[in-house]
């Protein structure tokens, strides 16, 4: 892609995210949004702008038709922000490929999606490189904070024995979706039940763990995963919820990667309403050894769209494949 050429996106999703990462592409004079898509009926036909909740038209409706977008937009790149499961979001995906069209998605599972979908990986990265584009997974956690960022710290270690990451949320400043999504509300019961399901956790764990692990070159031959409801002790309330004392305040999820039998990576999230300091710690046990922690924690939203936004150009200059953080040049911001 030639330097200094504006660089045409079509945002796929018009959710919470997808609204966020479209204000911040039109703030920038190195984007031109030139296509939006969604399918929730109380979005489509409206103007782009509308829906991002800016009061200056952009004349740009949301489409529902993703193959009229994708077709007739000449973009250089798709964001796309549906969903999370690798099998959902897959058809899309590879329409947007077929079309011959680079990729940054928020989905937690592409972050690294080799050892939970390996067919579709495969499939998904042929029809990449028979197009010539790049397709790639982002986001704060997964892809940043418990691994991007960790295989960042170790660039100055030569040797690596084990990696530590630690997330803990407050989940009172969060959304509600988050609140719902750590099981706030829910008795322990209901809570178990639904984790059961897989309707409620963090979902991109095991991909952090994977992904750092594919950075180091490290073979995981196990990995431990379980969830953990943290019960209110006290009477709770947040903007959007009440949780008595005894009710499931939020959940700790814990992965752990073995490799010659021996724990090498451990991540520990843990996200509840009234959590106190809440922060992001990765330490690594090595030479040298390190041990960084920041205070308060990265703020999730609007670091998915930074990073989003900010791989884009790393994106469009990749070679082609299904690619993760690992495999691409040092994140950084790329204001303009
Ligand atoms: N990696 C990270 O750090 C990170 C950070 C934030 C979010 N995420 C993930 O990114 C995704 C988006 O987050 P969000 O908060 O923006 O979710 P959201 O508010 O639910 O937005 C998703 C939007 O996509 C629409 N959609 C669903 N299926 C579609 C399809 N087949 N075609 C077109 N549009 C479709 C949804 O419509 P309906 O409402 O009608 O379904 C909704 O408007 C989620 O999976 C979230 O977990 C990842």
């Amino acid at each position: 892609m030639e330097k200094n050429k504006v660089i045409r996106v079509i945002q796929y999703g018009m959710g919470s995210i997808g609204s966020k990462i479209v204000r911040e592409l039109l703030k920038r004079s190195s984007f031109k949004l030139v296509g939006a898509i969604d399918i929730a009926p109380e979005i489509v036909g409206r103007d782009v702008s509308e829906v991002a909740g800016l009061s200056q038209p952009f004349n740009l409706p949301v489409e529902s038709d993703p193959a009229k977008v994708l077709t007739s937009a000449r973009a250089d790149v798709v964001v796309h922000t549906t969903g999370s499961h690798l099998n959902r979001i897959f058809s899309q995906l590879e329409e947007v490929v077929r079309s011959g069209l680079n990729v940054v998605s928020t989905s937690e599972e592409l972050v690294y999606p080799f050892q939970r979908h390996p067919e579709l990986s495969a499939q998904l990265n042929q029809l990449a490189v028979d197009k010539g584009v790049t397709v790639l997974g982002t986001g704060i956690n997964p892809g940043f904070v418990m691994d991007t960022m960790a295989l960042v710290l170790s660039s100055v270690c030569v040797e690596v024995k084990r990696v530590k990451v630690e997330r803990v949320i407050d989940a009172a400043t969060r959304r509600f979706p988050f609140q719902k999504k750590i099981g706030a509300g829910l008795s322990p019961e209901e809570f178990r039940s639904k984790v059961a399901q897989g309707r409620i956790g963090h979902v991109g764990l095991a991909e952090s763990l994977y992904l750092i692990a594919h950075g180091l070159g490290w073979t995981i031959e196990e990995i431990k995963e379980e969830i953990t409801p943290i019960l209110a002790e006290t009477n709770l309330r947040t903007e959007y919820i009440e949780v008595s004392s005894g009710i499931v305040a939020g959940m700790e999820q814990l992965a752990q990667g073995l490799s010659g039998g021996r724990e090498v990576l451990t991540l520990h999230f843990r996200a509840f309403i009234g959590a106190p300091k809440p922060h992001d710690a990765i330490e690594i046990e090595g030479n040298p050894p390190l041990k960084v922690t920041i205070d308060g924690g990265v703020a999730g939203d609007v670091a998915t769209v930074a990073m989003v936004v900010n791989a884009i150009p790393r994106v469009l200059a990749a070679e082609p494949g299904l690619k993760t953080m690992a495999d691409l040049p040092l994140p950084h911001a790329a204001l303009g």
